[in-house]
């Protein structure tokens, strides 16, 4: 393992390398323990470099076999080698010259899953971020773009399939059994972006013809026998690439698209050019053994990928810095393509609920950084919520801020003026301003500064002036090295909603700058005035998630429920149901803690109910009305002192009461939503069909007390997501039910060849609550099907325990944290990168109850006292403490 330096990186460090690489040829003679690597680079002195500038390599857990300069074998005091690096002072050469390295390389030894590694006897890589250097010493960066040339020889039983980026040129035989290919990519690229597979594999084809005619071969490899499992993920590459030129206008640039499918990967999946390698969970999907949710991510993922060929590779990063360049971007345009393909209204509400369950308690607790950092000790711990998902709402403001219009047309300029670059976040903003002479100045400060911002809002009417004022103040917390704030740039849509449920007119707004509907707060007050608003409205505030900041406004339980009916905006109106929702379940927490029984409105429970029965909502809809914030949600709202069995109890009695409110209803409901037997259609609505039906699931087996119901439907179920909710109904709530031991029983002789359909099994149980979670986690980890080899296995069993068993994880005497600390630190020992995202959840260990506080650092510093942690898990338990 590379061993930590403390080294820390700085944007302002940033210098371009003296030597450029003009192109590369690559030589891989593949075996499972003795892998030899040729790389064979034509170098060229950039303008400025001074004769006998060093050129510095870098390299990880390389073995070095031999180093040509313009085809003479150098001495080896000619150079200096060590574990991160190859340098070669005094380079005395022309301005072009040739370097030959060779190196030998380890894949079986390899758990990292970074470089070149073997995952079920595949040869494949990851390179991203610093992976390439773990193949042969490269100047392994994002600015450094090159044209690559790679030729794999393998053994032709065990690695018929030869794949690498671009285009295949040539293949042969090379007698004793081996065989080669040589693939060439047109495109320069950065090293972050090649890929190589090798192995046996089955594959799904199909093509796609563009907009300009040009066919393209289109191939998903996979497990031999699971073939027809891609055939959902090959359809949304197809309409990936379809509307990636309909909204952006932009077309594939090769004749070949290829996506791998390997089951042991640290992501979800990876953008290489050309040859996408994806976490099979994210690939394979059928009827019997994925869920509705599987499906959306796999639609999600595909097309994410697949758009990183324009945002991402042809536009690429100039330094690490900018990632968000790449990812927020890239995360946005996926937003809007599942939009389009489903319901806009029902994947906003999922945003933003994804957006506060991961990236909230990151801006808000010690892990907390800008969109574009500035500094970091560890790349790989930067691949965040905020980076993603926060990028994205980002981008999203941009277009809110300018318009569709000139938000086109900053897009395209972008496009055009940057092909081919390593850009920065300076020139994605720099061309929207250009494209709409506008400036973003003060709203770039959403890239640079840290933290949610917060909104007060105080409404007041004034019937005899007919005038509304909204006193909208706003402010930006402190985070770890970023004490003071700048006043942001906020873009906040609000809407007036009248009495007939309908939106008021105002004849005039002052105090904020207001386009199209948007009222732009920049300031650290505005007092907003809406004229001519005669009667006293319900303010619909921050619609559609306009901006992601938390606000506070005195509302009353009346006007909530009023927009949870009536506002014209969806969004506005799950919100305004789940605030209802959410104080329900923190007052009720707050009783069982001070040991007072707690009580619930009896008009919220019916509003649920109505908004449940309402046959003008989208199904889907009516699932999240139903769907009450998880419990992780409301300990993050609760903020500090958090019991986590108060909430847990709290939450469930909501369920229970929601469900006797309506039983006779929600009985109805659910029978009326029975697929009586039809085929399965992954589509939107059918899947929101479902969803409804598993949410009254759960509210009538809390009501209940009976698990009857969730055993009927588990064995009567012909599709994964009405299994898994099942018995997810009867593990959670039915601990001593003979039906629950039947059903997992069932389902794991069913399915113990499954080893992703599996990891559901472990999930559930991961997440039953209750403080029980310790040792049955410990137990599962001993289950013939379990490996803590693999990425997938260990998040579903380990970290799901971990994020979604807030009793469990959370247990009072601290044995959660203890365990999965220890199983954290046997991770890192093979695999830094998983062992350092699973401690992120201690992320929010200060927003506990001093009892568990004490607990949780006790943990965390018992692992920062290994002396031989990774820079990754060191990196994040260090400033998780701090
Ligand atoms: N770049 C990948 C994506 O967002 C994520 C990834 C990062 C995968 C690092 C592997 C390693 O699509
Ligand atoms: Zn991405």
């Amino acid at each position: 393992m590379r061993k930590d330096t403390g080294q820390i990186f700085r944007i302002e460090d940033y210098r371009p390398t003296p030597y450029a690489i003009e192109k590369v040829d690559l030589v891989f003679q593949l075996d499972p323990q003795a892998t030899m690597v040729t790389a064979r680079l034509a170098m060229r002195a950039r303008a400025g470099t001074n004769p006998g500038t060093a050129l510095v390599l870098d390299g990880d857990e390389l073995t070095l076999i031999s180093v040509k300069l313009d085809g003479a074998e150098l001495e080896p005091s000619r150079y200096q080698v060590n574990s991160q690096r190859l340098e070669l002072s005094n380079l005395l050469t022309g301005e072009r010259f040739d370097l030959e390295i060779v190196t030998r390389i380890d894949p079986s030894a390899n758990s990292t899953l970074m470089g070149l590694y073997r995952s079920r006897d595949v040869y494949c890589t990851q390179c991203e971020a610093e992976g390439f250097r773990r193949i042969t010493y490269f100047l392994d960066r994002p600015d450094v773009l090159t044209v690559y040339t790679v030729r794999i020889e393998a053994d032709q039983t065990s690695a018929p399939v030869l794949l690498s980026n671009g285009n295949l040129v040539e293949t042969g035989e090379l007698g004793s059994g081996r065989h080669f290919a040589v693939w060439h990519d047109p495109h320069p690229k950065p090293s972050y972006l090649f890929a190589l597979v090798a192995g046996s594999l089955g594959l799904l084809r199909d093509s796609f013809v563009t907009v300009s005619g040009r066919s393209v071969d289109l191939g998903i490899y996979v497990e031999h026998g699971k073939e027809a499992r891609a055939a959902y993920a090959m359809d949304a590459l197809k309409r990936s690439m379809r509307w990636d030129e309909e909204v952006f206008g932009l077309e594939y640039d090769l004749d070949i698209f290829n996506i791998v499918a390997v089951s042991d990967f640290n992501m979800g999946a990876m953008e290489n050019k050309g040859l996408n390698i994806f976490n099979d969970k994210y690939i394979l999907a059928d009827p019997d053994t994925a869920t509705d949710a599987d499906y959306a991510n796999i639609e999600a993922i595909v097309a994410h990928e697949y758009f990183h060929n324009w945002t991402g590779n042809r536009i690429t990063c100039r330094d690490w810095f900018q990632l968000c360049l790449k990812e927020g971007l890239t995360v946005f345009r996926d937003h809007e393509f599942s939009a389009d393909e489903r319901s806009r209204a029902v994947k906003r509400i999922a945003e933003v609920r994804a957006l506060r369950a991961h990236q909230f308690p990151e801006d808000q607790g010690p892990l907390a950084h800008p969109v574009r950092p500035r500094r970091y000790r560890e790349i790989n711990n930067f691949y965040t919520a905020t980076v993603y998902e926060k990028g994205s709402e980002v981008v999203r403001m941009i277009r809110t801020v300018l318009g569709q219009d000139d938000f086109d047309k900053g897009m395209r300029l972008y496009l055009d003026r940057h092909d081919g670059d390593a850009a920065t976040i300076e020139d994605f903003i720099k061309a929207f301003e250009d494209a709409s002479g506008k400036d973003l100045g003060q709203f770039a400060l959403w890239y640079h500064q840290a933290g949610t911002p917060h909104l007060t809002v105080n409404a007041v009417h004034d019937a005899a002036a007919r005038e509304l004022r909204l006193e909208i103040e706003q402010s930006v917390p402190p985070t770890p090295s970023e004490a003071r704030k700048r006043l942001m740039h906020i873009p906040l849509i609000v809407g007036l909603v009248g009495a007939q449920g309908t939106d008021m007119e105002a004849s005039a707004i002052e105090g904020a700058e207001v386009v199209d509907g948007v009222i732009h707060i920049k300031k650290r007050k505005h007092v907003v005035r809406f004229k001519g608003i005669s009667e006293r409205p319900r303010i619909s505030l921050n619609r559609g998630f306009s901006a992601p900041v938390t606000i506070s406004m005195e509302r009353d339980d009346d006007d909530l429920t009023f927009l949870a009916r009536h506002d014209r905006d969806p969004f506005a109106r799950w919100e305004a149901l789940n605030a209802l929702l959410t104080d329900a379940v923190k007052d009720a927490a707050r009783q069982i803690r001070a040991q007072r029984q707690p009580a619930f409105e009896a008009d919220l429970l019916s509003l649920v109910g109505e908004l449940a029965m309402r046959e003008d909502l989208e199904p889907a809809f009516r699932a999240l009305a139903l769907t009450l914030p998880s419990e992780a949600d409301i300990a993050r709202e609760m903020g500090s002192n958090i019991d986590p069995d108060a909430i847990h109890a709290a939450r469930d009695m909501l369920s229970c009461q929601i469900g006797l409110a309506n039983l006779e209803a929600f009985t109805g409901l659910y029978e009326a939503h029975s697929d009586g037997g039809a085929p399965f259609s992954p589509d939107a609505a059918s899947a929101g069909r479902r969803a409804l039906r598993n949410a009254l699931l759960e509210h009538l087996s809390a009501a209940t007390g009976d698990p009857s119901l969730a055993a009927r439907q588990f064995a009567a179920a012909t599709n994964m997501t009405d299994l898994a909710a099942a018995l997810m109904q009867l593990a959670h709530r039915f601990p001593q039910a003979v039906e629950k031991l039947e059903a997992l029983g069932t389902f794991e002789a069913r399915f113990a060849g499954d080893p992703l359909v599996m990891d559901k099994w472990f999930a559930i149980q991961a997440s039953t609550p209750g403080a029980g979670g310790v040792e049955r986690v410990r137990d599962l980890m001993r289950h013939p099907g379990f490996a803590l080899t693999n990425p997938n296995r260990v998040r579903s069993l380990v970290g799901t325990f971990a994020t979604a068993n807030q009793t469990g994880f959370h247990r009072a005497d601290g044995a959660g944290y203890d365990f999965f600390a220890a199983t954290v630190v046997e991770i890192d020992a093979r695999n830094p990168q998983l062992a350092a995202r699973l401690a992120t959840a201690f992320r929010s260990w200060k927003a506990l109850e001093p009892d568990r506080q004490k607990a949780a650092r006790a943990a965390l510093s018992g692992i920062a006292r290994n002396a031989n942690l990774s820079t990754d898990l060191r990196d994040i338990v260090e400033r998780t403490l701090a």
